[in-house]
């Protein structure tokens, strides 16, 4: 409990400082992408923007899903650090309600909740925008999100329709920054 609330008052120090990831109020209810079939989400994703999200501090972002045997879904989150050097980390996606297959929750870190990840829209072949957003006390919120591609750059067509999708759910697109995927080639 301690860690946690050790990373709460983190979060929003930093939130607060950044001034942009914190809102007073409940977390939106966007819709998610129908008949989510999370094999064909399978796979690397590229990172072409996102939500301010201050852990990442690197380039090249980018996430690798695997299914495994329990039905969970592991996760690599892997970034160019300005160093030279790969910064990666593991957790495991899962379901939670078998109802809602487009709903999973991130873990990184034993005993620490899960992080909602929400597929608000895939094509599964080319892009996926990605929403997180977690309640505190009913009072205030703090919110992420992801535009990702299956390559390392995505058409302005299809961002600016994302963009529509996030600011329809009421989401502050402003917020969102490009993310740099140039240099990448040591990423594998
Ligand atoms: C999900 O996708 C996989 C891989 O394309 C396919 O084999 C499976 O039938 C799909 N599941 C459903 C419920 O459509
Ligand atoms: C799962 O989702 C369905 C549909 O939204 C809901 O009726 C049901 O109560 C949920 N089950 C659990 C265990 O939350
Ligand atoms: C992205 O990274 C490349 C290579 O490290 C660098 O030259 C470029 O200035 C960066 N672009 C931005 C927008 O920061």
């Amino acid at each position: 409990m301690k860690a946690f609330q050790a990373l709460f008052v983190l979060l929003l120090t930093a939130a607060g400082a950044d001034g942009q990831s914190f809102h007073l109020g409940k977390c939106p209810q966007p819709s998610v992408q129908e008949d989510f079939n999370i094999t064909k989400y399978m796979g690397t994703w590229y990172e072409i923007e996102k939500l301010p999200a201050v852990f990442e501090k690197g380039k090249c972002n980018q996430a690798t899903y695997s299914l495994l045997t329990d039905g969970t879904v592991g996760v690599r989150n892997a970034e160019l650090l300005s160093n030279g050097k790969i910064n990666s980390i593991e957790g495991v996606a899962k379901v939670k309600n078998s109802s809602q297959p487009a709903i999973l929750g991130v873990s990184f870190f034993k005993g620490v909740p899960d992080a909602p990840y929400w597929v608000l829209s895939t094509d599964y072949q080319s892009y996926a925008l990605v929403y997180s957003c977690s309640d505190y006390l009913s009072l205030f919120h703090f919110d992420f999100a992801w535009i990702l591609a299956r390559t390392r750059v995505l058409s302005e067509e299809v961002v600016s329709q994302l963009h529509d999708k996030l600011a329809a759910a009421g989401v502050n697109i402003n917020r969102l920054t490009v993310s740099n995927q140039t240099g990448c080639d040591i990423m594998t």
